[in-house]
């Protein structure tokens, strides 16, 4: 056996051992903020005014590095928003695979997002949509992140996990949805001088949920709200935004 080995292994057992005690400080990643992640936000400041109480902060981590964050809302199994930053695609839509997150099913499990293999654990089908959810419904899988914001290969596939998803109908999300993701990506790049934050979110019916195999709430509307901090300066009159100066607004 190998020292590395040795050391996970005895690593392991020691964490089992210590489990029942110290349960509370070996647990993953997963906190009650998004303090890992909050340069996704502008001015690092998440919405305010939101019932923090069945929502968890997600900062959805993949290959080792924080891509984006999301707000979850466990009993609905759909986010309420993500946060992002845009950019440029350099590349195309990534091929699947779904994703999903082991944190959210096991308070010790990597806060890395994984792959979803058949059979799925029970306890992550309990614990947030899993890719079946949408089969045999008239709804597609809707990014609130889009793949197609985002530059770099591994940021666009992290965007396929099911913690940015909702339920959307296949002609909102081929239709006007892509048209105002493309207009949003078009705004950035004619008009944008470095970052735009990014918050896209979905509204729960306000008559009460409308569920999908009894499980995942259908929203009923989905928002999009972006910030571009610093506009490129010298634009000439026919493209320069219409409100320029109006800011982006934020806890100063
Ligand atoms: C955010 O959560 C971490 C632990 O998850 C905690 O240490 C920190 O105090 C929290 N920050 C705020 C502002 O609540
Ligand atoms: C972008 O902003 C920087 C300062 O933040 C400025 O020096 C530069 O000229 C700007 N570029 C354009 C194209 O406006």
């Amino acid at each position: 056996m190998s020292l590395k080995k040795m050391l996970q292994f005895s690593t392991g057992a020691l964490l089992l051992l210590l489990l029942p005690w110290f349960g509370g400080l070996v647990t993953g990643e997963i906190g009650d903020n998004f303090s890992k992640c909050h340069h996704f936000f502008y001015e690092q400041t998440p919405p305010e005014g939101i019932d923090s109480a069945g929502y968890q902060p997600i900062c959805q981590r993949y290959e080792n590095k924080y891509r984006f964050a999301s707000l979850y809302d466990r009993q609905h199994r759909v986010p309420l928003y993500s946060a992002y930053i845009l950019s440029s695609p350099d590349g195309n839509r990534p091929k699947e695979p779904w994703m999903y997150e082991p944190q959210l099913a096991f308070s010790c499990a990597s806060s890395e997002m994984k792959p979803c293999h058949t059979p799925i654990d029970n306890n992550v089908i309990e614990s947030q949509a899993v890719p079946q959810d949408c089969k045999d419904s008239t709804y597609t899988k809707g990014h609130l992140n889009p793949s197609m914001h985002q530059w770099t290969n591994e940021d666009r596939e992290a965007t396929f996990t099911l913690t940015n998803i909702v339920p959307q109908k296949a002609g909102s999300n081929t239709g006007p949805w892509n048209i105002l993701e493309n207009e949003m990506l078009r705004k950035f790049k004619t008009y944008c001088n470095g970052s735009m934050y990014v918050i896209t979110g979905a509204m729960p019916y306000s008559s009460g949920p409308r569920w999908i195999k009894n499980r995942v709430s259908v929203p009923e509307y989905m928002w999009s709200a972006y910030c571009c901090p610093s506009y490129i300066t010298n634009l000439p009159e026919s493209v320069r935004p219409f409100f320029p100066h109006i800011r982006c607004s934020g806890k100063k």
